[in-house]
């Protein structure tokens, strides 16, 4: 599920797009309405001006009395009134206008946040391999700003849309009442003008999608010149960030650029087309009025409207441009919709039961992709209340196998079961909700010490709370800082050493109070007297749970049960410590001999 690899194929199934948009509609569909139909006499209002126009040249400039329905209203009375009634229509058409902005806005935004949160209620369940695959500029494009173009622009445009229809309509009515041979010619170009936009469609879409991956990698470049600063700073890679957003703004300028080229040359053709009609209608128009055939006014009043047809002509063609672009974001929102999380729920889920006799690992094989296999062949079964120490070689895969107990990738072969039941037959929430997992890099909220910790567990009390905070050797930290508890931690929670976002990650852990426990080199940030300390409270904690502990630390793997030796993907050896040791040319006692001894004599 690479975002970059859009496509939006349902770009021009507009009736299929306009579907999928619709529910998101119908709650506002009210006021979607009214603002159309108030749309409609914002258009029409354009043709009274023009319209306006035949009595005034052939009544108040012709000085004639105008008869309706047997009323004489002298042309002085005309003359008065009409100026007055134009700014009388203007005003109306202003409040109009004015009502339909209101609408159009209020209904377009409730529709875009409606789509937001639709997405971003997905967006939260994705799997870990999508987050892998994505760079965080896409995933801002694809799911804010897409959504944000796509259903705001829909509304917007179908506005427009109307009041250009209804704009052209009016003026064209306008024209078939002054004259219907000149209407026709003009109505012909008018058509001719427009072929044009119609066959831009495709180049519209490639550009418009190839924009989106680029905009998401200057995202990205400013995401990780924000992570990385310290990066960027101590290897002076300002040049290379500098270079990399250079780059992609220029990609993204030839993208446009190229799209410009195709597209700039049809308002100039539709002009020069429509130079065309006019030319025709002023030389026809001349001769139908020296032949007697048209009225001075009715033919003013003609050219008029079709010198005020351009305006909502060149703003149709413009709205079909943006519309087709629109399409394509939406088609890309759609595309989202369907991406279906690789790891979700299986139809009738059970809770996970109390667990009394083991968790397996049954020829357990994986892989992130298809040309390596991770794990392989891996067989493992730990008893319920058992602590298994997982070592092994680094890049063996020890955090990819504990990554499969709660389900962030699911195993390529094999099984996983709890007590014999297959995990992914568990609900996947209640799954995780029986785990607790402290990472090595652990990932703290913008928030207080202790709303990290909380929300671990919300409805924890404060004895619970102070026991996770003792347990994790975190109170001596609190204290020494002002606020204590409650000290604000900026993003990512940078405002503390690593180690104490370790303790703090514990506690979060620690007061969840699950009967799973996995440490991914969950004190390897300590010094070796917190360590000695964190690792005596978490023994206590650690009765009666199952913990599977990855560790570099010999103390941490001699207090456990047994011994999982991993390396490159499989298990070689498992074991106490002292069977492991026994073994002649072991792993284990390889791995000992290299990497604990000497550890090993000054902590022991
Ligand atoms: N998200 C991922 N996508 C693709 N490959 C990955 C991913 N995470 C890890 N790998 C690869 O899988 C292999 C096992 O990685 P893993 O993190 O499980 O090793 P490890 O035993 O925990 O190593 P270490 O002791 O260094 O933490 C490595 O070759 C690594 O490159
Ligand atoms: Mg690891």
């Amino acid at each position: 599920m690479k975002l970059k690899d859009t496509q939006a194929l349902t770009s021009f199934k507009y009736g299929w797009l306009l579907k999928r948009i619709f529910p998101y509609i119908k709650p506002v569909m009210g006021r979607v309405i009214l603002g159309f139909f108030i749309a409609i006499p914002v258009g029409l209002l354009d043709g009274v001006v023009s319209f306006a126009l035949k009595p005034y040249m052939d009544y108040v400039v012709g000085q004639q009395n105008l008869i309706i329905c047997g009323f004489e209203i002298p042309y002085s009375i005309l003359a008065i009134a009409m100026p007055f009634a134009i700014i009388g229509f203007a005003l109306f058409q202003g409040v109009l206008r004015y009502l339909n902005s209101y609408f159009t806005d209020w209904t377009s935004l409730k529709i875009t946040n409606a789509v937001k949160i639709d997405l971003f209620s997905r967006l939260i369940y994705m799997d870990t391999s999508f987050f892998d695959e994505n760079s965080s500029g896409i995933i801002i494009n694809r799911y804010l700003t897409d959504p944000d173009f796509a259903s705001k622009g829909i509304v917007e445009q179908i506005k427009t849309l109307i009041i250009s229809i209804f704009g052209a309509a009016s003026l064209i009515v306008v024209m078939l009442y002054s004259s219907w041979k000149l209407a026709v010619v003009g109505v012909l170009v008018l058509t001719i003008a427009f072929m044009p936009v119609l066959l831009i469609r495709k180049k519209i879409k490639s550009v418009s999608n190839k924009n989106t991956v680029i905009t998401g990698d200057i995202t990205t470049t400013i995401n990780e010149t924000y992570s990385g600063n310290k990066v960027v700073t101590a290897y002076n890679l300002q040049d290379r960030q500098m270079k990399n957003f250079i780059d992609d703004i220029n990609k993204s300028f030839n993208v446009s650029i190229s799209l410009t080229k195709r597209v700039g040359w049809m308002s100039p053709l539709m002009y020069l087309i429509a130079s065309f009609g006019i030319a025709f209608v002023l030389y026809y128009g001349t001769k139908l009025i020296y032949t007697g055939q048209m009225t001075a006014g009715s033919f003013a009043s003609f050219v008029t409207s079709l010198l005020l047809l351009y305006k909502p002509v060149k703003t149709l063609g413009n709205t079909l441009t943006s519309i087709q672009t629109i399409f394509v974001a939406m088609g890309r929102v759609f595309e989202l919709f369907d991406y279906v999380p690789l790891i979700k729920n299986k139809q009738n889920t059970v809770n996970v039961p109390v667990l009394t006799k083991n968790i397996s690992f049954e020829n357990v094989t994986f892989s992130y992709n298809d040309n390596y296999t991770v794990l392989s062949n891996i067989n493992l079964t730990v008893k319920i209340g058992e602590t298994i120490a997982i070592v092994g070689n680094s890049g063996g895969g020890k955090s990819t196998l504990v990554n499969l107990i709660p389900r962030f990738y699911d195993v390529k072969d094999g099984a996983i079961k709890f007590d014999g039941i297959d995990i992914r037959d568990f609900n996947l929430s209640d799954l995780r909700d029986s785990i607790s997992i402290v990472f090595q890099d652990n990932f703290l909220f913008t928030g207080t010490i202790k709303e990290n910790i909380m929300l671990a567990k919300p409805q924890a009390t404060e004895e619970e709370l102070q026991i996770a905070l003792e347990t994790s050797h975190l109170t001596e930290v609190i204290e020494s800082l002002p606020d204590g508890i409650n000290t604000f931690l900026g993003e990512r929670g940078l405002t503390l050493s690593g180690g104490q976002r370790q303790r703090v990650a514990i506690a979060r852990a620690m007061i969840r109070n699950t009967p799973i426990i996995i440490l991914d080199e969950a004190t390897s940030a300590l010094d070796n007297e917190s360590e000695a300390v964190v690792q005596k409270a978490l023994d206590n904690l650690m009765k009666n749970k199952t913990v599977f502990v990855i560790a570099h630390r010999l103390s941490t793997i001699k207090n456990a049960d047994r011994i999982a030796v991993i390396n490159d993907g499989k298990l070689v050896e498992l074991g106490t410590h002292a069977e492991l040791m026994s073994i002649n040319n072991g792993q284990y006692k390889h791995l000992y001999e290299m990497q604990f001894s000497k550890e090993g004599t000054k902590v022991l």
